[in-house]
């Protein structure tokens, strides 16, 4: 446990001077990769609130982003728990950077209370991380949050940590919260209006299953909002948005069929997708 008390005494004292989040990040993986034995690669990837990006490390050109749940800093990310593992080439779902890798631990850092990323250390050697390395490291990790949580750092967080925080779970798989988050770049309500977010976010809410998110999506690829036209595209969200049987969709699918949108024009079925549509409560 020594080296990491070292760590965490030379953390402090190496950020006394310039209160900066990539002048902490970045002496801090030069200083873990320096002090630990047997590693080959040593970073942070930080939290966008839309995923995980690559942040200040040491060692060989890494993957860029991460989506949450995916590989080893995807999953802590996911489960804001610290993740070791033994052998990477048996984890399901491990983003392979460096050939050398074989085994990795990834601790999830959180400053006020969001998610602000995470600290992942990869060893050329098997099993290279034990309890004790995993409780150092931790202690390594609590340390730079600390360090960030500090009032004069700045830039710690690239929003407010609100904001994160409702990405975050947006993002992790909040359906409702992705579809408000796209509503409100779409209105330019809380945010300025953004088009391009505001496909993002129901995109995301459509990939997560949800009707009204592949409704909004579809609305969206019909009239090039955020993104370019594309009727095929649209027409088969309506569609399965309304299997699901949401109303807006039904209304939709009656108007692409009147009209000719995304599918041949069909005035027949087109009026009985408007009937479903009021049938369902849909208000035009
Ligand atoms: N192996 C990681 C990706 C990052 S690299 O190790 C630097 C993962 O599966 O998430």
């Amino acid at each position: 446990m020594a080296l990491y008390e070292e760590i965490s005494k030379e953390l402090r004292l190496i950020s006394e001077d310039v209160e900066y989040k990539e002048t902490l990040l970045s002496n801090a993986s030069a200083l873990i990769y320096d002090k630990m034995e047997e590693l080959n690669w040593c970073g942070f990837y930080l939290n966008t609130g839309e995923k995980l990006i690559l942040g200040p490390f040491q060692g060989k050109v890494a993957c860029t982003a991460i989506e949450f749940g995916n590989g080893v800093c995807g999953t802590a990310a996911k489960l804001g728990t610290t993740v070791v593992v033994d052998d990477v080439h048996s984890f399901e779902g491990h983003i392979p950077c460096d050939g050398a890798s074989n085994s990795e631990i990834v601790i999830p850092l959180f400053v006020g209370g969001a998610l602000f990323g995470v600290l992942d250390i990869d060893s050329p050697v098997f099993s290279r991380f034990s309890e004790e390395d995993k409780e150092g490291l931790e202690l390594a990790a609590r340390t730079i949050e600390e360090i960030l949580e500090k009032p004069g750092y700045e830039n710690k967080l690239p929003d407010s940590c609100d904001e994160i925080k409702e990405k975050t779970k947006a993002s992790m798989g909040d359906a409702d919260l992705c579809i408000s988050l796209g509503n409100d770049y779409y209105y330019g309500e809380r945010f300025d209006q953004d088009p391009y977010k505001a496909f993002y976010w129901y995109e995301k809410a459509a990939s997560f299953g949800s009707a009204e998110g592949e409704c909004l999506l579809g609305y969206c690829l019909r009239k090039g909002i955020g993104c370019e036209v594309n009727e095929r595209r649209a027409f088969g969200l309506f569609a399965l948005s309304s299997e699901k049987g949401f109303p807006m969709a039904m209304y939709n699918m009656g108007y692409c069929l009147e009209h000719g949108i995304g599918a041949e024009e069909n005035p027949v079925v087109a009026e009985e997708w408007y009937k479903k549509a009021k049938e369902a409560g849909y208000e035009e």
